[in-house]
């Protein structure tokens, strides 16, 4: 079974699927985690995030290793644990340069990403969270969900995730209003899903929105 997840900054997606997917005795993928990785790499070689070829070329050449085990989180990239390293704010700034236009650079990182949900398929199945996923990475994926929530409910979920008074509620409007420009190409994907069913979790708790989907899961 391959249940995806796709919704756009903030909207609860990682904390969503893993939980699904560890009751669900699923296997679990964050997308976004692998836009990270190649990103953190691209700033550490000093490439410029906007040379897309050099990017892409970065990406071929990572050696990635993510765990799809939705309780224990890890990413390495060429050796190196990069788990906390791709929480950095710095990485949030660059991420959809790299990620969002660069053909190339999403081309590999989708490849990966079938790869790693044909093996989970042997052992039962994943959850899968990102921006493409119903639409480009799994369209045969059995469950589609879009997870939606209004900007102010995202807003204070990031909040909640920083720590206390790491960024003032300006810079943060600012940051998810920038995202979700940055992002708007990719967000294409978000809305032309055969057969997604969209949940708003903007007055939903966490638990709340696990128990729909995994009920959504079970039909
Ligand atoms: O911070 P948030 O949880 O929203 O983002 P994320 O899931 O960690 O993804 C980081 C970035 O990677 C997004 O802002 C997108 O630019 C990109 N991304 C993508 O283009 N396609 C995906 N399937 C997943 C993420």
């Amino acid at each position: 079974m391959i249940i995806a997840v796709d919704g756009p900054s903030g909207s609860g997606k990682s904390s969503t699927a893993r939980g699904v997917a560890t009751r669900l005795g699923l296997q679990y993928l964050d997308t976004g985690a692998m836009y990270r990785a190649v990103t953190w790499s691209v700033l550490e070689h000093g490439i410029d995030p906007a040379d897309t070829e050099t990017a892409a070329a970065r990406a071929r050449d990572l050696q990635l290793a993510i765990s799809t085990d939705p309780q224990h989180q890890t990413v390495g990239a060429d050796g190196t644990d990069i788990t906390e390293a791709i929480r950095d704010p710095r990485i949030s700034e660059s991420v959809s340069k790299v990620a969002a236009t660069n053909l190339a650079v999403r081309a590999e990182l989708i490849r990966r990403q079938q790869a790693i949900i044909a093996a989970a398929q042997q052992t039962g199945g994943i959850v899968v969270e990102g921006r493409d996923i119903a639409t480009v990475v799994a369209p045969e994926a059995e469950l589609k969900v879009v997870l939606t929530a209004d900007q102010e409910a995202r807003m204070a979920r990031r909040k909640a995730e920083l720590a206390e008074g790491a960024v003032s509620a300006e810079q943060l409007r600012d940051q998810i209003v920038r995202r979700d420009a940055d992002d708007s190409t990719v967000a294409q994907f978000l809305v032309a899903s055969d057969g997604a069913v969209t949940v708003d979790s903007t007055h939903l708790s966490l638990e709340e929105v696990i128990d729909v989907i995994c009920r959504l899961a079970k039909e």
